[in-house]
């Protein structure tokens, strides 16, 4: 599966972990960066990645800040995109299963590099529940975007 994972200079360790991790696991990641630890603005690299899913050079991403909020709000504004902002695997795992997130977020100085591993297989690992309410609450979600 193709991924894009993108980070502020909070997130640059915690990034380049998940990094190793999840090309060891066999996934082809792109990396939107940065690679610093010298301040950046997250919204940089929350668009790079959040225009990447919505044009489908990747199935899905995840972005990382210090708490996961700001560059999660910034991939929020590019439609087509659900981004959720998490910090345990029920709401991972709920974000696909009934949201269809294609965007998982967090804080790399809110969770660890396990949890973090643990959120982003969950992430990766489950499927949309396809039912028919899920899909009708996420169409209300798109229809908002559209009056926009
Ligand atoms: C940077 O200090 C910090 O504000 C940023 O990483 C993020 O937490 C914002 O939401």
């Amino acid at each position: 599966m193709k991924i894009g994972i993108a980070n502020d200079h909070a997130g640059t360790k915690l990034k380049l972990e998940l990094v190793e991790y999840l090309s060891k696991k066999g996934y082809e990641v792109t990396d939107f960066g940065t690679d610093s630890f010298t301040a950046s603005d997250y919204p940089v690299q929350g668009e790079l990645l959040a225009n990447a899913v919505r044009d489908k050079k990747v199935e899905l991403g995840i972005a990382i800040c210090g708490t996961g909020l700001g560059i999660g709000y910034a991939c929020n504004k590019v439609r087509g995109i659900r981004a959720a902002c998490v910090s345990e695997t029920t709401s991972a795992r709920l974000s696909r299963f009934h949201n269809n997130a294609n965007i998982i977020c967090f804080g790399a100085r809110i969770v660890g590099l396990e949890t973090a591993k643990d959120i982003v297989d969950t992430f990766l690992e489950t499927p949309f529940s396809n039912e028919e309410r899920h899909q009708r609450r996420i169409d209300m979600i798109t229809e908002i975007e559209e009056k926009q």
